[in-house]
């Protein structure tokens, strides 16, 4: 059976309400708050979050059924064909530590938006307006070596490695390739999509409109290899994460979407 997809207005916006549930990702949140996924965030099929993501950011439908499957499969209920997006919560299996914008697992809060540390990912992005690879590379290491000692200090595990590695590589170009071009977003837009100040919310209202390009794992592979290049650190992070060297690290980082036997979902 196929589900109809709201027709998309993407200046229509709601905070969530009560019984209303979100997910540690921004994206599907702010789809949610657009009611272009479910307002209440419930009962979410493949079809539905292929079809939303399509229509709403142009994402390759092969990228969005391999999140949506990881969606459904977060589902407590293995016979369930839907999800929440308070399932997507589950720790280590899409959710993981070093998020951007949220607090890690250990510290209590892995999935609502925490602006402490978001401030201090976007710290390194110092008075600039706009991203670029380099800064956004070196955000993204930086909040995990942050994270990394933050859990030492507390004496809590830590996990960082391929998948981990996989996924925040892949996160940090999504939101590049959703908001911008050749890793060129203004960080305004950064902002209100992950949600400072309260609000995770595509920037139509600012100036954003759908990617004209498809967000495809070509696109992805190329922001990918460039986030790499631009890592200052990827030599020690290839030993970190245990692949050994550079280029072993980039192979594996590039394969995002395609080597299930490494990540299954993101
Ligand atoms: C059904 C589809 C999707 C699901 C189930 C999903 C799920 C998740 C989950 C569980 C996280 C948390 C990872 C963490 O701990 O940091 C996450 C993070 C993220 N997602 Fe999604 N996601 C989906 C689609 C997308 C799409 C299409 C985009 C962008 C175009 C996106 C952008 C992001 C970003 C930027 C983060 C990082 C947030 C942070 O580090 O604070 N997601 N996603």
């Amino acid at each position: 059976m196929t589900e109809a997809l709201p027709e998309i207005d993407y200046t229509k916006w709601q905070a969530p309400g009560e019984g209303d549930v979100r997910s540690p990702c921004p994206m599907i949140n702010a789809l949610a708050n657009h009611s272009i996924l479910p307002h209440n965030g419930k009962g979410i099929t493949k079809e539905m979050a292929v079809k939303a993501l399509g229509a709403a950011i142009h994402l390759d439908s092969n990228i969005a059924s391999i999140f949506a499957a990881g969606g459904v499969a977060a589902n407590p209920d293995h016979s369930a064909h839907t999800f929440d997006l308070n399932h997507v919560n589950k720790h280590n299996w899409i959710e993981h530590d070093c998020s951007l914008s949220r607090d890690d697992f250990a510290f209590g809060d892995n999935w609502h938006f925490n602006k402490e540390v978001f401030d201090s990912v976007m710290a390194h992005y110092g008075t600039a307006e706009k991203t670029d690879f380099a800064h956004a590379s070196k955000a993204r290491y930086l909040r995990i070596q942050a994270s990394k000692e933050a859990h030492k200090r507390a004496g809590k595990e830590f996990t960082y490695g391929i998948k981990e590695c996989i996924m925040s590589y892949g996160e940090t170009a999504l939101y590049l390739n959703l908001l911008g071009k050749d890793g060129v977003a203004p960080l305004k837009w950064v902002r209100i999509f992950f949600g400072s100040p309260e609000e995770e919310r595509l920037p139509f209202a600012e100036g954003w409109r759908k990617p004209a390009q498809p967000i495809n794992q070509t696109l992805m592979n190329k922001t990918i290899f460039s986030l790499v290049s631009a890592n200052e650190h990827k030599a020690e992070e290839a030993t970190e994460v245990g692949v050994g060297t550079i280029q072993a690290l980039k192979t594996v980082v590039e394969s995002f979407i395609k080597v299930p036997s490494i990540c299954t979902v993101m």
